[in-house]
């Protein structure tokens, strides 16, 4: 696939790893479609930055846990840009719990961005691939998934799911479509932890004893998307930790 001048919507792509994206895209020649949710300084400061690119790009501000707003959200991108080419389910939260700390009350949210909404994007990015068109999707998931460690027992479920439904719709979506997922490991650290030495948890948990980063997500994005004979994979980058 020739990326240059191809419409992408990413969500969540403000900040952090979907900000990589977002600036690698744009950098590949892609028009990108940024959806955010609270990073609204950090959004606008990214488009002015990567429109220097000479691509185009635009902010969609919504919730992505509305997820019956989803249609309306997409066909607004779709207004805007015409016919999108890649999706990157990108927004996702990561709340800490084990099934006895367990809150129903968190677990609607949850489901709802980190699953449901990658959903239902999916069928709304579908709906508008023509019979004889291509499109790319790309689910970030995580590599913790490969280890059944009951810390983020929800989190996890999400993320599990979010394969298997990547797999589904690999096969359902051939062959106009393909579906990958990227699966990162350790990155750098969250809000509320920085004061951790993300170095030294690399050095005891990671074989190759180095981090992760939001820009090596990014590269093996634009891999994935050159690529016109893998669907249904998921790319681990995770130093070997989940080996
Ligand atoms: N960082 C890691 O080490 C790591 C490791 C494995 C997997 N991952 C996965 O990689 C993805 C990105 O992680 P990250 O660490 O870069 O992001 P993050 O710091 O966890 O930030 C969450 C991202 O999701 C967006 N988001 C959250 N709730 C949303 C909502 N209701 N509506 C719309 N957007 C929403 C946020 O947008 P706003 O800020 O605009 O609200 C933000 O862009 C996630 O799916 C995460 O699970 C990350």
């Amino acid at each position: 696939m020739d990326l240059n001048g191809q419409n992408a919507f990413i969500t969540g792509g403000a900040i952090r790893i979907g900000r990589a994206i977002s600036k690698e895209l744009s950098k590949h020649g892609v028009n990108v479609a940024i959806n955010y949710n609270n990073s609204g300084d950090q959004a606008e400061q990214l488009r002015q930055e990567i429109i220097q690119n000479g691509v185009k790009v635009e902010l969609f501000k919504a919730d992505i846990s509305d997820i019956h707003g989803l249609p309306e959200l997409f066909a607004k991108v779709k207004q805007s840009f015409g016919q999108i080419d890649i999706l990157i389910n990108n927004a996702g939260i990561y709340p800490r719990d084990t099934l006895m700390s367990l809150k129903t009350d968190t677990l609607d949210p949850l489901f709802a961005i980190n699953l449901f909404a990658p959903l239902v994007l999916m069928r709304e990015f579908a709906k508008q691939i023509p019979d004889d068109g291509h499109g790319k999707i790309i689910n970030i998931v995580d590599a913790k998934i490969f280890k059944n460690d009951p810390e983020t027992f929800m989190y996890r479920l999400t993320k599990v799911g979010l394969w298997e439904a990547t797999k589904l719709a690999a096969i359902e979506l051939a062959p106009r479509i393909t579906v990958n997922a990227i699966s990162p490991g350790l990155m750098m650290s969250l809000a509320g932890y920085e004061h951790l030495n993300m170095q030294a948890v690399a050095e005891r948990r990671v074989p190759l004893k180095i981090l992760g980063s939001p820009e090596i997500v990014a590269q093996n994005v634009i891999h994935i998307l050159k690529q016109d004979f893998m669907t249904g994979n998921n790319i681990i980058l995770d130093g070997g930790e989940y080996i």
